[in-house]
């Protein structure tokens, strides 16, 4: 990342207050990158934002993305020059509680979000971000590309493939290589790391237990899923926007997957972080009935490699293990912001080595 080029230029983040938001802006914060964050208030109790004061280092606003007014008054007051677009509801099976709310966010937010771009000349690069589960699952082994067709079984896969195909029209009506904004979708899968409080995450319910003294409780032992460090995706999105500063052709569609050996199964994960946090007792299925979740999807991400030069930098036992040191961290009492701040640290002294 060319930080001189960050420190430069003044960055809006939607979804600050969220779990990937968090570490993106303490990730921007840290190189001192003038920040505004527009975003509901802090989806958990607790949450990354409000233990590691994220909203201490940027401009934070308190607002709806369904709300088009205070929106536009927010890129009127800031003119930001880069937009990250992380604000949804982005968990599955609250999409099937909430449908309604899922598609207003999802879909009108970004439908906002883009006029709002459209509508602020300062504007000149925005990368939405969307997600691996926008494709549509033929339930194959190989990797999808980005080319391939968007589909989604539940309300929220649904939801982001909208607002992949409402980007895609921005950019054909509105967002040409002449013209000011250049708009890239980014989509990457599970992404984890210290922090997360999200229900109906694996992980975090896993790092909840554990903390608590109780075995885990999971749904799909078996179920394999590829697991990625949260700063992996990030960094993909920097990039992304940094480039399209420079180079109109890059906007477009992204995918940012983790290392094929990242895959493992629900149980590998949770064998792992239990002994890792020194429990020795077996996890508990738990059995009932649960809504669809469609099976593992794999993302190519041959193009981010070859001309991004973007490759992920942790692999999935790194992960795991400083999930574990933060959370044991949490609990000897030290500081959350100081416990991400290290990750990050860690993660920029690997070198690229591919690129
Ligand atoms: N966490 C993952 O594994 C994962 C995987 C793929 C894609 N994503 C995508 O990454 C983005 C961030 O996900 P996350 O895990 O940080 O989610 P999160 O739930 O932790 O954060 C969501 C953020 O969106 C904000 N938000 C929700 N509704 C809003 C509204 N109506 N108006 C304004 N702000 C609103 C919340 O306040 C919060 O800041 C989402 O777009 C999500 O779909 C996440």
């Amino acid at each position: 990342m060319n930080w001189e080029f960050w420190k430069q230029r003044k960055v809006l983040i939607t979804g600050h207050t969220g779990f990937k938001g968090s570490w993106l802006s303490l990730w921007l914060q840290s190189h001192g990158v003038p920040l505004v964050g527009y975003a509901l208030q802090p989806p958990t109790q607790p949450s990354l934002f409000d233990l590691a004061r994220v909203g201490d280092g940027m401009v934070s606003i308190i607002g709806d993305i369904r709300d088009p007014n205070q929106l536009q008054a927010a890129f009127d007051q800031h003119q930001p020059e880069i937009v990250l677009h992380l604000a949804a509801q982005p968990i599955v099976r609250l999409s099937y509680a909430e449908p309604v709310e899922t598609f207003q966010t999802n879909v009108m937010g970004t439908v906002n979000l883009l006029e709002a771009a459209r509508k602020t000349d300062s504007v000149r690069a925005v990368v939405n971000v969307t997600t691996d589960k926008c494709y549509l699952n033929r339930e194959w082994f190989w990797g999808y590309r980005e080319d391939e067709p968007l589909g989604g079984h539940d309300p929220y896969s649904s939801s982001k493939a909208c607002s992949e195909l409402v980007s895609a029209a921005y950019r054909t009506s509105f967002f040409q290589p002449q013209d000011r904004v250049r708009l890239a979708t980014a989509r990457a899968g599970n992404v984890i790391g210290g922090g997360d409080w999200a229900q109906d995450r694996l992980v975090p319910d896993i790092l909840q237990a554990l903390m608590a003294h109780r075995p885990p409780e999971i749904r799909a032992p078996n179920a394999i899923r590829p697991w990625q460090h949260v700063l992996d995706p990030l960094h993909g999105y920097l990039l992304l926007a940094e480039r399209l500063w420079t180079e109109p052709d890059l906007a477009e569609a992204w995918n940012f997957g983790p290392y094929e050996t990242s895959a493992q199964t629900v149980g590998y994960i949770t064998h792992y972080l239990s002994r890792g946090w020194g429990f020795d007792r077996p996890f508990e299925q738990s059995h009932g009935q649960h809504p669809h979740e469609a099976n593992y999807l794999k993302l190519d991400s041959s193009k981010a490699h070859a001309r991004l030069g973007w490759r992920p930098r942790f692999d999935l036992h790194a992960t795991l293990d400083l999930i574990i040191a933060w959370y044991q961290g949490l609990q000897k009492g030290q500081d959350p912001r100081a416990l991400t701040l290290h990750d990050i640290e860690t993660f920029e002294s690997i070198q690229e080595s591919l690129t």
